[in-house]
């Protein structure tokens, strides 16, 4: 899979940085102590670790691109030199906003068995006709666009890409839906700690992958859409705003919205929107 995303990434003229780190793993989770009887804690996931500086605090350096954590600092102790570090430093310095767009995909068919199946409603199509026009009357420079590999999400993405004739699109497996994080409070169905200690990692992985201020050599501020799956969606919510992930299940996205994420250079986030349907008339707009 991450091999094949990095020729699709290539190909889209968006090789680089991020498609190595779709290489690295990360371990999400910790096991659950005591009986149900219990108290229940939620234990920080261990990714969190140490780098957190503690609840409520900001941790400026979220996406390790503060540019000092990007100099090597070994090489310097070699060549010292304030004016060099700060010509070091400014060098990788952030200087564009990256504007994220996080697309839930629209009503689908939820009872077929098989996941080709899970195809789109009418009313699914027409949402994401809805969407693709909204996104298209914003008069953005969108680079690029970014979709899960499921069934509904690419043809959320078909129906969308009509609407943005021009901007290149890639599928990846890494924004499939899954349960990110046991959450909290629990829900009344109940999943075994596996599917969390799977799914858990990649779309943990998905986050550091795709939500990270710019690039240093990015110059412009860009415009970039991911089309996927309110569990993800709601998960990268969470992280970006470095609010607790188990909390993800407490935000609902209606199908077809739009969760709007502003990266801006020095690494603060800002929420612009989250699950927007306003631009839909209410009687498109579905209600579980
Ligand atoms: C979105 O549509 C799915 C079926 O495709 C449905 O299960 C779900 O309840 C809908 N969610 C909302 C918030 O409308």
């Amino acid at each position: 899979m991450a091999f094949r995303q990095a020729l699709q990434l290539a190909a889209c003229g968006l090789a680089g940085g991020s498609a190595a780190v779709l290489f690295s793993a990360v371990a999400v989770g910790k096991p659950r102590a005591g009986g149900d009887a219990e108290p229940r804690v939620v234990e920080p996931p261990a990714w969190a670790g140490a780098a957190r500086p503690g609840p409520g605090v900001w941790d400026p350096n979220w996406d390790r691109r503060e540019p000092l954590s990007l100099v090597n600092l070994r090489k310097r102790n070699l060549e010292p030199g304030e004016e060099e570090l700060a010509s070091r430093l400014d060098h990788y310095k952030a200087k564009a906003t990256r504007h994220i767009f996080l697309i839930r995909h629209s009503q689908y068919h939820v009872d077929a068995s098989l996941e080709k199946d899970r195809t789109l409603t009418p009313l699914g199509r027409e949402q994401a006709e809805l969407t693709g026009l909204r996104l298209a009357s914003l008069g953005l420079k969108f680079n690029k666009i970014v979709h899960s590999s499921m069934t509904r999400a690419i043809e959320t993405t078909d129906i969308i890409s009509k609407h943005l004739p021009g901007v290149c699109r890639v599928s990846t497996d890494l924004l499939r839906e899954g349960a990110p994080i046991e959450p909290d409070p629990p829900v009344s169905h109940w999943k075994p700690e596996a599917v969390y200690y799977e799914d858990g990692a990649r779309i943990e992985a998905a986050f550091r992958n795709y939500i990270h201020r710019a690039d240093a050599k990015q110059q412009e501020d860009s415009y970039e859409i991911f089309i996927c799956h309110a569990n993800v969606i709601r998960y990268i919510v969470c992280r970006a705003l470095q609010f607790p992930p188990e909390g993800w299940l407490r935000l609902s996205l209606n199908n077809g919205s739009i969760t709007h994420l502003v990266v801006r250079p020095d690494g603060r986030v800002a929420l612009r929107a989250l699950g927007d349907t306003g631009f839909m008339p209410p009687d498109k707009i579905s209600r579980s």
